[in-house]
């Protein structure tokens, strides 16, 4: 028994901050600094070995890719400096991430996916997480976030933070995911809109499957897919028995709780 505990605190968290949470996602270039300081805050607090964070694009990526058209590839040579200016926005957002983290006594260290990843019609084809193992093994706690990245067949296009996340999720030996989002988990109406919504507190991969339907998109711009283009990335990790909780961000102390595996308010999926 006490093997499979020592084993257990040597697996990998991985935590995303939905872009909603840490921006304004009605805004454009609006970031929530006081959120981003509590849930630096919080991250601290829950004091993880092995941790991986990874943060959406909220009001500063998604905006700039959509008008430009960064996700649908390259088209023609003015869209060039829409791929710059994308990618420089999420290193805006990341800096500010990153200041609070580090300032917060976080070993956090920056690693840039359009750096490392090339994809193929927007799927990760190549990623060399040599350098994100080692940051990982060395209690570092690397943070990637959704960009514009190189693309083989598009040129280029943008990848989500959830398909960052499911994808490190098979790479590494990860216990769980904790996914931060603004609503309290998912719903089998738009809360935002039906006040009878109901919140699924536990969903089985095969529930899952029936209910995803019914899941409602996020609300402002979002390229990559809102709740349901998250699903759809993290069943494959589910189906290898990763389970993933599903809170609100924006409340205080639902990350801690989802971090440290205390009971809270939220969504928990699990293979069965
Ligand atoms: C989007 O990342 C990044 C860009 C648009 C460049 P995500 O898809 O992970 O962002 P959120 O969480 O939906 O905002």
């Amino acid at each position: 028994m006490e093997s499979v505990l020592e084993l257990d605190k040597a697996r990998t968290t991985i935590l995303k901050i939905g872009g909603s949470v840490i921006t304004d996602k009605n805004g454009e270039l609006a970031a929530r600094t006081e959120v981003i300081n509590r849930l630096a805050e919080e991250i601290q607090k829950a004091n993880m070995q092995r941790l991986v964070i990874v943060h959406g694009g909220g009001s500063f990526g998604h905006p700039t890719a959509q008008k430009y058209g960064i996700k649908e590839g390259l088209r023609e040579d003015t869209q060039k400096i829409g791929f710059a200016e994308t990618h420089h926005v999420m290193t805006v957002l990341n800096g500010l991430v990153m200041d609070s983290l580090v300032w917060h006594s976080i070993p956090a260290v920056s690693v840039t996916p359009s750096s490392c990843v090339i994809t193929e019609n927007g799927r990760i084809k190549t990623f060399d997480e040599t350098v994100l193992k080692r940051l990982v093994d060395m209690d570092f706690v690397p943070v990637l976030y959704g960009d514009a990245v190189l693309d083989e067949k598009l040129g280029f296009t943008v990848l989500s933070g959830d398909q960052l996340v499911a994808y490190l999720a098979l790479k590494l030996n990860v216990a769980k995911i904790v996914i931060g989002v603004d609503t309290d988990g998912l719903y089998d109406a738009d809360p935002k809109t039906s006040k009878n919504a109901k919140l699924y507190t536990r969903l089985t991969l095969s529930e899952l499957e029936k209910v995803k339907s019914k899941l409602a998109g996020s609300a402002g711009v979002d390229v990559t897919g809102g709740m349901l283009g998250k699903i759809n990335e993290l069943i494959p990790v589910i189906e290898q028995g990763v389970p993933v909780t599903i809170v609100n961000a924006a409340k205080p102390n639902r990350t801690y709780k989802a971090l440290i595996g205390d009971k809270v308010e939220g969504t928990l999926l699990e293979k069965e």
